[in-house]
């Protein structure tokens, strides 16, 4: 005999330890009612036609088939996909399902994956993708600058991961006055993740399709860019918007860097990238400054981690010289990177938690924005702590045999940076 739908779903219940009132036993779990939602909030932004997720989840039959998958990726809190430990602090773009959301999957699944009665009009496409931008950036506007790699770049069908620069000039007279950045990959399967920082030295043009990994890309590094990270990109994190009023500034004369990251390819492929600005004028806005804590704050020098070792780097800032208001915060480590956490201290001695993700992934670089701007008194003093793990055991090692391995912007080096947009001085809360 089969057990029935609502025995099933009460059985699972019982096993994630819900009591059936909160989720009455007697309701039955469908797609439509009760699963669906969850899905269009929390997934279809990435799983739907060409975006990074694998396969479409936008609709009844898509979701079926991934049924027991999904149930599975959300139990284990795999996807969405969130790095910062929720209990340290919570972020305005923050993904990720409760403990009810992932129960009433379970319960779905358990129960039989029932359909429901689709809503009498039912309202696809666009008002799903808009309630699938759980950060609630609309996409980017009408002033816009778009600007792409001077040639496309022929991804070798080596079966090797590529780190390649690019040096895109914006020949811009005048400075720019950013309300929002917007990656645009030109290959999406192979394009990773990707870096744009910014320079007005004019020396970083022989960077231009240079490999990460070429000794020569050092003699780039040599001189402090303007804007060491103007933004990151990871699949699922296509732009950026500051909060209203707030802009970030690119000086006349800059040319991008852009720092591509293309996963193995069997056959050779092209990639032709872009990046679009939103644009405005100066009037009321206010700037948005860029306060990046890099490997020369590091208290335990040298930054080198020895073969086979585990080290904790530590890393404070000088006491700030005025009051500022975070807007975003951005860890930065390479692959053998395990955790990051940073907080700050107040003069009076008040901790601020700023961001601590407990089990770094470097494929899931994230910029984290603040629910609202987050004040820190003059003469804060900011801490950052960064395990790294250059034993065998770290699968993601790049090196095997592992070896020494200390600063550098090639993915096989390693790096320790903090990178926050903040605006000076204490913003009036809303
Ligand atoms: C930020 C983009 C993003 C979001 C949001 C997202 N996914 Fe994914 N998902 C991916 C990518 C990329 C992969 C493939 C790479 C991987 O498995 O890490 C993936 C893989 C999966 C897989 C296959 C896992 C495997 O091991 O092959 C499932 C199932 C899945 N996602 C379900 C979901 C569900 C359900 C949600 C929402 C609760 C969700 N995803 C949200 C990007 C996303």
């Amino acid at each position: 005999m089969k057990a029935s739908p609502t025995f099933l779903v009460s059985f699972a219940l019982t096993l994630m330890g819900l009591s059936a009132s909160r989720l009455s036993a007697q309701e039955k779990v469908t797609y439509w009612q009760n699963v669906r939602p969850i899905l269009q909030q929390h997934c279809v932004k990435c799983h739907s036609p060409g975006e990074v997720g694998p396969f479409p989840l936008r609709d009844y039959d898509e979701v079926l088939s991934h049924a027991g998958f999904i149930a599975h990726v959300t139990r284990t809190r795999y996807m969405p996909p969130w790095k910062a430990d929720t209990a340290f602090r919570h972020f305005a773009n923050e993904n990720v399902l409760s403990e009810q959301e992932i129960a009433t999957i379970a319960a779905w699944v358990a129960g039989g994956k029932q359909e429901g009665d689709a809503p009498k009009e039912p309202r696809r496409s666009k008002s799903g993708r808009k309630a699938a931008e759980p950060n609630g950036q609309p996409s980017i506007g009408n002033d816009r600058l778009r600007v792409s790699m001077r040639r496309a770049f022929s991804i070798p069908g080596s079966n090797r991961e590529e780190f390649r620069f690019f040096h895109i000039p914006l020949r811009n007279t005048d400075t720019l006055y950013v309300r929002a950045i917007r990656f645009i990959p030109g290959n999406r399967k192979l394009v990773h993740h990707a870096r744009i920082m910014c320079d007005t030295s004019g020396l970083t043009e022989g960077i231009d399709g240079l490999s990460a990994e070429d000794p020569h890309s050092f003699d780039y590094q040599t001189k402090p860019l303007s804007d060491p990270f103007l933004y990151g990109w990871v699949p699922g994190n296509d732009r950026i918007r500051f909060p209203e009023g707030m802009v970030k500034k690119i000086l006349p004369g800059t040319a991008l860097i852009l720092n591509i990251h293309y996963s193995p390819s069997q056959t050779p492929q092209t990639d032709s990238s872009s990046i679009e600005f939103e644009l405005t004028g100066p009037e009321g806005k206010v700037e948005l400054r860029t306060f990046t804590m890099t490997e020369e704050l590091i208290s335990n020098k040298p930054f080198r981690i020895p073969a086979e070792a585990r080290k904790t780097f530590y890393m404070l800032s000088e006491p700030l010289p005025e009051d500022m208001s975070l807007v975003t915060i951005m860890p930065h480590m390479h692959l053998l990177g395990k955790s990051f956490k940073a907080f700050s201290v107040s003069p009076g001695g008040d901790v601020s938690p700023l961001v601590h993700v407990p089990d770094w992934d470097f494929n899931w670089q994230m910029t984290y924005q603040y629910l609202s701007p987050l004040p820190l008194p003059k003469g804060s003093v900011i801490y950052a702590n960064a395990e790294y793990d250059n034993t065998r055991s770290n699968p993601r090692n790049p090196n095997l045999p592992s070896k020494e391995t200390g600063q550098g912007w090639g993915t096989r080096d390693e790096m320790m940076n903090l990178v926050i947009y903040y605006v000076p001085g204490r913003l009036q809360q809303p």
